[in-house]
């Protein structure tokens, strides 16, 4: 008796672990489970959190770093522009100082803004966003845009007739001072963000640290399937942003029909999208409970029917034009990808 129950327990042992393997076969073969490994072996938690939003105050952003590691993500998306980097570093450090987190479980990304291009600006930018993080290091440094802006206090410099007024500096230039702040320890991994596939081309003969991921806007009207695929042949990753599409996708009915079919949200949906076809990805929400959501991503899989549903979905409806610096010499949007 005692034997055939073990007997038993074995079976039902070894029928669970094929299902498991079966289930993850189907769709992960080449899709990373919650995490990317960089071309640097450095590993990114795939699915990270935005901190970027005009209607984020920089207390908001505070208590939504602090929930947002409550509900589990480790990866957060900061930028100098966003203005809250102080505010980012100290959720953490508090969380740290709970005991709820090390410094090594978090991933901090942050981005040098387009006034900062020239060499003395940009190092001037790095040793600013260190400061304000005030976390040992940063873990991700991306350059926001390939577009200079005039240098000096205003960060949008604008000509009476509402153009960006541009800086002559060229984004090779700003690579070499991001380069070397990997060389000296204030930054792990470097990056670019809103890069189009000749700038790409182009920094990639100059450089001699590789960027480890291009972030760029990605959602259902705008899947980048050109962009994305060039990245990933070169050896570059890509992060999403924008990816629920600055939450004006919710009530697109495929999505909410492949929602309900999983018992998931469209968010939830579109999250996930993003994390099966490899891509790092980035919602923002103020909403405690939508950030609980936002992470619980990791227990259900879009069939490949419902993922050719979502790439059919794309417009290439973009929602950050940048339309007032498009006569700029490196304004991304110009060129087909
Ligand atoms: N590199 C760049 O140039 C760049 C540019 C833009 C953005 N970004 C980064 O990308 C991040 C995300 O992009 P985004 O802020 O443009 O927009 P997004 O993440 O596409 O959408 C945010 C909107 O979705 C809503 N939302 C979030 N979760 C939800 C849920 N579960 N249910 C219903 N509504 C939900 C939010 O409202 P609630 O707050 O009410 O949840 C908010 O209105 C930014 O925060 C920033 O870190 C980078």
């Amino acid at each position: 008796m005692y034997f055939s129950s073990i007997i038993l327990l074995c079976i039902s042992v070894v029928i669970k672990t094929n299902a498991k393997s079966l289930n993850l076969s189907n769709f992960s073969s080449s899709v990373p489970d919650d995490y990317i490994t960089l071309n640097n072996g450095i590993k990114m938690p795939i699915l990270g959190m935005g901190t970027g939003s005009k209607e984020f105050t920089r207390d908001l952003v505070y208590k939504t770093v602090k929930n947002g590691i409550d509900a589990g993500f480790r990866h957060i998306d900061s930028a100098y522009f966003y203005g809250s980097e102080p505010e980012v570093g100290s959720a953490i450090i508090e969380k740290i100082a709970e005991g709820k987190i090390k410094r090594e479980d978090v991933f901090v990304t942050t981005k040098i803004w387009n006034t900062f291009h020239s060499s003395a600006r940009a190092s001037e930018a790095i040793q600013m966003s260190f400061t304000n993080l005030n976390i040992k290091y940063i873990d991700l440094l991306l350059m926001n845009w390939p577009m200079g802006y005039q240098e000096g206090p205003d960060m949008e410099p604008m000509d009476p007739y509402h153009h960006i007024i541009p800086s002559p500096i060229d984004y090779i230039d700003t690579w070499k001072e991001m380069e070397a702040a990997v060389r000296d320890g204030r930054v792990k991994s470097i990056g670019v963000s809103n890069f189009n596939s000749k700038q790409i081309t182009r920094l990639l003969e100059f450089a001699t640290i590789k960027p480890v991921i291009n972030q760029i806007e990605s959602h259902p009207t705008l899947t980048q399937k050109l962009l994305i695929d060039f990245c990933h042949q070169k050896g570059i990753n890509v992060t999403a942003y924008s990816p629920l599409g600055e939450g004006k996708l919710m009530e697109k009915p495929d999505l909410v029909k492949i929602g309900s079919s999983h018992g998931k949200s469209t968010a939830q949906v579109m999250i996930r999208y993003q994390i099966q076809r490899g891509v790092a990805v980035i919602p923002r929400s103020l909403n405690k409970q939508h950030l609980v959501e936002n992470f619980n991503v990791f227990d259900f899989t879009l069939t490949p029917a419902e993922m050719t549903t979502i790439d059919n979905m794309n417009r290439n409806v973009r929602y950050y034009l940048e339309q007032a610096a498009e006569k700029h010499e490196y304004y991304p949007f110009s060129d087909p990808y």
